[in-house]
């Protein structure tokens, strides 16, 4: 297929088309390069400097490339930002996202896999969290992310289009050309990294008095190359139907304290850490049942193991101390 992928120069866009292209695709990345970089567009695919509110730019790539489906990573995704900025949050994931969708409209092109979040879910009453269980987002991002899959179900019955819309907490890990770099950074484990090559300081731990094994957070996280694979998976079904899938570890978790003590294993370097209070709207435990993407699709993640996650994370920013600054 010949697909198009927004956000492609991101952390996680940038595996996606790696992915896509291993497995035979061919790949157009669309992405401003406002967040992320023009180098974590793998050489093979085909790159388009534009904004998601440039429609008739997007038109025309969708045209001229002769686009099938598009991959929609493109969007803005830092929870405390969207509270402070909610406008930002509404104008990129949502406004724009409509721009994406006018596009595909006039273009003919009628499938979409969708990065949603399991931010959607709130504070949810159960774990690990299914499909099914209330949508109730506690801020703007995840807010927005709902809103833009519900016009994706009102436009599958008026305008045919298909989606897959994927919800997920925390993709991790790199593979061996591309990582994560983000600035600002809130992510715990390149925060960890950072802090174990000397980059960054002390991690902080927010709260250590949860009701978990260790009194840390418990969380879920997801090797990007397995996220990237249920991607590219996910397009496989827009033929005959639309669907919505969590993305998550399948197992119990990992808590804030376990990652740190993987990545000094890892790492073989001391992680300064400091015990904080803890931060307003944390649950104890957030993850994300994928038990419905591997019975109809057959996702298995192969990559689903801290240590590998931690260490692949280790290996490129061995590689790129510097992330992807020249
Ligand atoms: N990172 C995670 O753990 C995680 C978890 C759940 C969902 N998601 C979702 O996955 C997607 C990618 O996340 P990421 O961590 O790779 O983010 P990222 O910031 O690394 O990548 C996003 C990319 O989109 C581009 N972009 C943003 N707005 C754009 C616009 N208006 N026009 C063109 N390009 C634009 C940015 O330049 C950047 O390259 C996001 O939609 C995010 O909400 C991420």
């Amino acid at each position: 297929m010949k697909v198009l992928i927004t956000g492609g120069a991101g952390y996680i866009g940038s595996v996606i088309t790696e992915e896509l292209l291993n497995a035979g695709h061919d790949a157009i990345v669309f992405d401003s390069l406002y967040k992320g970089h023009r180098a974590a567009v793998d050489a093979r695919a085909k790159f388009v400097e534009g904004d998601l509110m440039n429609v008739a730019l997007l038109t025309n790539t969708l045209r001229e490339n002769e686009i099938e489906a598009v991959i929609h990573m493109g969007a803005d995704s830092l929870v405390g930002e969207s509270v402070e900025h909610p406008a930002k949050y509404y104008q990129n994931n949502v406004v724009n996202g409509l721009k994406l969708l006018d596009a595909m409209r006039v273009s003919g092109v009628s499938k979409l896999v969708f990065s949603s979040t399991a931010a959607i879910y709130g504070e949810p009453e159960r774990q690990p969290i299914e499909e099914d269980d209330p949508a109730k987002p506690t801020n703007p991002y995840g807010e927005t992310k709902l809103a833009f899959e519900h016009v994706l179900r009102w436009y599958e019955d008026a305008y045919g289009l298909r989606y897959a819309s994927l919800r997920y907490f925390n993709a991790a890990g790199a593979s061996e050309q591309f990582g994560e770099w983000h600035d600002p950074e809130t992510h715990l484990i390149p925060l960890v990294l950072q802090a174990a090559n000397g980059t960054r300081g002390e991690v902080q731990i927010f709260g250590d008095d949860y009701p978990t094994s260790d009194g840390s957070c418990v969380r879920d996280y997801i090797h990007v190359i397995d996220l990237s694979r249920a991607h590219v998976l996910a397009l496989g079904i827009l033929d005959e139907r639309s669907a919505i899938y969590n993305l998550g570890c399948g197992g119990d978790g990992y808590s804030v304290k376990q990652v740190i003590a993987t990545a000094h294993e890892v790492t073989g370097r001391e992680i300064p850490t400091r015990i904080g209070p803890r931060r307003a709207g944390d649950q104890a435990v957030l993850i994300a049942s994928s038990e419905k993407i591997k019975h109809e699709l057959g996702w298995q993640p192969e990559l689903q193991d801290l240590r590998l996650i931690v260490k692949s994370a280790w290996d490129w920013l061995q590689k790129h101390p510097r992330g992807y600054r020249a």
